[in-house]
């Protein structure tokens, strides 16, 4: 099994591709066309809100498969409303305009979609502090991805001694650029201690997640999970592989607080994400996780979710919209 970081970096690669177009304020625009003044970019990362989207290139369907395209949309309007951002779009235009995107884009293959929406001018730091709705603009980049389900990626983590922002602090639950700080925060100190990845304490030194992604756990053949109140991102991952867990597995399920010295003996741990999916953690402060390799539980919950995510699964079509490509 590969453990070397490098290799197994789940963030995009937002460097090496550069599609033909991008979707910017209602309309399809050249990549190359599609600039700001420099200036214009200082401040924001403050308040600007995004989503991260996968999906899945099936080819006997010769469809490509956005997953879970209306949560997603659906919490993309939740940030801009704790962020007291206008929505100028409703989850129909928004669906239309990422269908538009990967249809002249032809994107046959796994592609990463990222919904940004920032202050309109560029903001500062009293963005979103006036009486009323702040003015949005909304960009969407999609780019390709390709999908690490099933290639056996897993990673050794360390339990940060950064604590987890919470909802008196920086809402976890917003999915806002600045929020990332922390994120980054922990994932440089892993990494500079010879870690792959960081698990996060909440303020009462709970277990939270990790710096793009949730953590599950399994105990005694239980999964065991974080609930949303402990300092996490409101998962689409996690909600998705609960009820598969559930479903298709039969498998219990708890939403709890969990405790660190959980971490060092579960039978079996793995984050989810939609750009993690979903990835093994073999050792959480050099103590080794089961086996250290990847458990039967994930592995069962892995095949699942893959089926599902890549349109095999005719049982979860709600999850799944079609790009629009077959037949094309
Ligand atoms: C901090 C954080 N937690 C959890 C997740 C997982 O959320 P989702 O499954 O909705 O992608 C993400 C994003 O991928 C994240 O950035």
């Amino acid at each position: 099994m590969a453990t070397n970081q490098e290799q197994q970096s789940f963030a995009p690669d937002f460097d090496r591709s550069m599609p033909q177009y991008l979707w910017w304020n209602g309309a399809l625009v050249p990549w190359q066309q599609a600039t700001i003044h420099l200036t214009a970019s200082f401040w924001t990362g403050v308040t600007a809100i995004f989503e991260g989207i996968m999906s899945y290139w099936n080819a006997d369907a010769g469809e490509l498969y956005i997953w879970q395209l209306e949560a997603h949309l659906q919490r993309l309007l939740r940030s801009q409303k704790l962020m007291r951002q206008e929505s100028p779009y409703t989850v129909a235009e928004l669906t239309a305009a990422i269908q538009s995107l990967v249809q002249a884009l032809d994107a046959r293959e796994d592609t990463y979609i990222f919904p940004f929406c920032y202050p309109k001018g560029g903001g500062n730091f009293e963005s979103s502090t006036g009486p009323g709705l702040q003015p949005v603009e909304i960009a969407i980049t999609a780019r390709p991805n390709p999908s690490h389900l099933g290639k056996g990626w897993a990673r050794s983590a360390c339990v940060s001694s950064y604590t987890r922002i919470s909802d008196n602090v920086m809402p976890p639950r917003v999915k806002n650029i600045a929020n990332y700080r922390n994120s980054n925060l922990a994932m440089a100190e892993a990494r500079i201690d010879g870690y792959d990845t960081a698990l996060i304490l909440n303020p009462a030194g709970k277990v939270a997640e990790g710096p793009g992604s949730c953590v599950i756990l399994v105990r005694d053949g239980v999964i065991v999970t974080p609930s949303t109140t402990d300092s996490i991102l409101e998962s689409i991952s996690r909600f998705s592989v609960l009820e598969l867990a559930r479903r298709e597995l039969g498998l219990e399920v708890v939403e709890r607080p969990v405790d660190r010295t959980e971490l060092y003996i579960a039978d079996e741990i793995f984050m989810v994400g939609t750009a993690a999916e979903i990835l093994t953690i073999t050792s959480v402060d050099r103590y080794v996780v089961g086996d250290g390799q990847i458990g039967p539980v994930t592995r069962a919950v892995e095949e699942v979710f893959h089926r599902v995510v890549r349109g095999h699964d005719p049982r979860y079509a709600h999850w799944s919209t079609p790009a629009g490509l077959a037949g094309r």
